[in-house]
């Protein structure tokens, strides 16, 4: 079963992102790293602090490690319209989650931590079973972690959530996670790295109905006071999707990354060639996906195309019962 770090920027399906990646079945959250893309790097990195505790993941995961606080050659970004002003509001306009005096493991640069960390769990597994690098936010910090220690690239697989090969969502085709830093995430797509990007077209399959919520809050009693605490959760996230995009439902991204990571099985992806728009105005952090190779150049992603949502949601949903009962 899979290794995990994740490197996030929480945002609600972040938190969900996280929970999933530390309560499936055999898998090991090795650790999580912060990147700012829906709020500032501190927000984020508090965020994932409240969740990691709140969850009870804090037994195996001693604290967050911050890393960009802005894109590379960009400006620093927020997404308050979507995840409010703290990066993972409440219905109340109050953080989710209650504070932690979990660490903030800033000691050294999230990068070096997060290198250590998969060179020696890459090196321990006698069959060197690579370790999953999920992204759910920009790619800031995965390309920093490839620049600076290309070796890495043997001992990962990159799996993100990011990306469309039609419709965008800050954009009429561009992609918040990917439009925010889109050098980055061309620096990630050219490595010789393995990735796989879970996009939009798979992501917005992945809606919160009622019918999610009614599951959700059917868990056990022990459960009952986190899991109001997602069901709020989802709920801030279905009003400012409804605001924003008049969608009737969320859709709940970043969980779709880890869920490839556990289970690429779920999954029906396409090899293809995809590049990073980052001239255009226009089109700012397009994912231009070569769908049938026209352009002759070589392809270096592996695009998710579809996904078991009934199984995603079954596993996801007991992520949140098991860690409402920690
Ligand atoms: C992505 O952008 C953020 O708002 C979400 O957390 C997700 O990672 C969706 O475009
Ligand atoms: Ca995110």
């Amino acid at each position: 079963m899979p290794d995990i770090w994740l490197d996030c920027d929480p945002g609600h399906d972040d938190a969900a992102a996280i929970i999933l990646a530390g309560y499936h079945p055999g898998s090991r959250l090795l650790g999580v790293s912060t990147v700012n893309g829906n709020a500032s790097l501190h927000n984020a990195t508090q965020n994932a602090l409240r969740v990691l505790s709140a969850a009870g993941l804090d037994k195996d995961v001693k604290g967050v490690f911050p890393g960009a606080s802005k894109p590379l050659v960009r400006q620093a970004a927020a997404c308050i319209m979507i995840h409010g002003s703290s990066g993972l509001d409440g219905t109340d306009g109050q953080p989710l989650f209650p504070e932690t005096d979990l660490p903030v493991c800033d000691q050294e640069p999230a990068i070096c931590a997060m290198y250590q960390t998969i060179k020696s769990t890459y090196s321990s597994t006698g069959s060197r079973q690579k370790v999953q690098l999920v992204c759910t936010g920009p790619l800031t910090n995965a390309a920093l972690l490839i620049s600076v220690f290309p070796d890495v690239v043997e001992m990962v697989d990159i799996v993100l959530m990011g990306g469309s090969m039609a419709e965008g969502n800050t954009g009429p085709v561009a992609e918040f996670n990917i439009q925010v830093d889109p050098e980055a995430a061309q620096i990630v797509f050219s490595s010789a790295a393995h990735v796989t990007l879970v996009p939009l077209q798979v992501t917005h399959t992945a809606v919160a109905t009622e019918a999610v919520l009614d599951r959700i809050k059917a868990g056990p009693p022990p459960a009952a006071a986190f899991l109001r605490i997602i069901v709020d959760m989802l709920t801030f996230f279905a009003s400012t999707y409804r605001t924003a995009f008049g969608f009737p439902d969320p859709p709940v991204h970043d969980p779709c990354a880890v869920a490839y990571a556990l289970r690429p099985e779920l999954f029906q992806t396409k090899r293809m060639r995809v590049d990073v728009e980052m001239a255009s105005p226009l089109s700012l952090g397009q994912t231009v996906c070569d769908v049938w190779g026209s352009t002759g150049r070589p392809p270096n992603v592996n695009i998710a195309l579809s996904m078991d949502v009934e199984q995603f949601w079954t596993d996801m949903i007991a992520a949140f019962h098991l860690a409402g009962q920690r």
